[in-house]
């Protein structure tokens, strides 16, 4: 009995000094689940070129119900430095990898998932290096990154991918805006939005959006620059992707040359857009998107699924972003799903990668 309640103590004892045992000399893992919400754009104006190369824009950003999973997971070790995938904006790195399922015809480097953890760690390690550093010796830079709460080491991101690649969803911007959150909280870098929201306008004009994470919002200037606004749509909505790819630099180098950009005037969506929203009449009269025209032009199959759309029942049918994905806005689930299936049919031949979905407003 005696012999029991020692081995019972010297085993209390053990484990209480095992917990005790620093960061450094052992690993831990954590993971965040999190969902990346698509957007859709409710009219989309290039209003003018900027001296900066990009277009000045009048957009509402729409969070819909269609999103991939994202699992980040970190492995804590403090000495995992790595120096074979180091970007070139960067000094040190942790080890990150980035796995889609299905996997994406991109490399992992190029993943913009990829991009936003080395952005988010670049930022971190520069700030902690401004307040911490005292040697030039990269271990001792280690220690001063945990002292300063930033333990990130081996981190590993898997994206189970719903969104379309390059189809005006931003699957790209929302998958980049769910690791910036996710990281910032794993690696403990205690970044606030205002912050998370520069770094994102750095990786792509509509991160910040998803980053921002709000049903809805007024986006101007590059993209980048957001009012919240609400705005509730009653309808269902089919999103077709015909699985043809629209390039954004070459959509905007297009319509500058096409249109008439100095002569454009922003339409005040944010202040019509809740009293016309119940009148599809309306909407089809003052929701443009400007790339529609330019688009349609090039792929003429685009033009036709709108109207596809019309034909079976849409109340208003719109291009996303630069394209190509349509949207087109039901007042039913009934007759949505019979509008999906009647174009997957219809296109069957012609777009045999176009996948259709439908979702709702979010
Ligand atoms: O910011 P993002 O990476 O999405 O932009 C991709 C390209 O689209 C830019 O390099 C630019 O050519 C074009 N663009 C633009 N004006 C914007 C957004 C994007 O000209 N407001």
């Amino acid at each position: 009995m005696q012999l029991l309640l020692l081995l019972w103590l010297l085993f209390e004892y053990l484990a209480h000094y095992a917990m005790m045992i620093p960061m450094g000399s052992m690993s831990s893992s954590h993971s965040i689940s999190v969902y990346a919400y698509a957007k859709i754009n409710l009219g989309l104006e290039v209003l003018f070129k900027r001296a900066d190369g990009f277009h000045e824009l009048n957009t509402v950003f729409v969070r819909i119900s269609l999103a991939d999973a994202l699992v980040v997971s970190t492995v804590s070790v403090a000495s995992s430095f790595s120096s074979d995938k180091i970007p070139s904006n960067s000094k040190y790195t942790p080890d990150i990898s980035v796995q889609c399922s299905p996997a994406l015809p991109i490399a992992e480097t190029d993943n913009l998932a990829y991009k936003a953890a080395c952005a988010l760690y670049s930022f971190c390690m520069t700030n902690s290096v401004k307040k911490n550093y005292v040697s030039s010796d990269p271990e001792d830079l280690t220690m001063e990154y945990s002292h300063a709460g930033l333990r990130a080491s081996r981190t590993s991101i898997v994206i189970s991918k719903t969104l379309p690649l390059g189809g005006g969803l931003g699957g790209g911007s929302a998958n980049a805006a769910a690791v910036l959150r996710a990281c910032n909280e794993l690696w403990q870098c205690g970044c606030d939005q205002a912050t998370l929201l520069r770094i994102a306008a750095t990786l792509g004009s509509d991160v910040p959006f998803f980053v921002l994470d709000v049903p809805c919002a007024l986006g101007t200037s590059r993209g980048e620059v957001l009012q919240p606004f609400d705005l509730h749509i009653p309808y269902w909505i089919v999103l077709v992707c015909p699985g043809i790819h629209i390039s954004t630099p070459w959509a905007y180098a297009v319509l500058s040359r096409t249109a008439e950009l100095s002569t454009r005037k922003a339409t005040a969506f944010s202040q019509i857009l809740p009293d016309i929203i119940h009148q599809p009449e309306l909407l089809r009269e003052y929701i443009v998107n400007d790339f529609e025209p330019v688009v349609f032009a090039h792929h003429p199959v685009i033009a036709n699924i709108r109207d596809c759309l019309y034909a079976t029942g849409a109340l208003f049918a719109f291009m996303s972003g630069s394209g190509s994905t349509m949207v087109g806005f039901y007042s039913t689930v009934e007759e949505a799903t019979q509008a999906s299936n009647h174009i997957r049919c219809a296109f069957d031949a012609e777009l045999p990668d176009m996948q259709t979905f439908i979702c709702t407003a979010a």
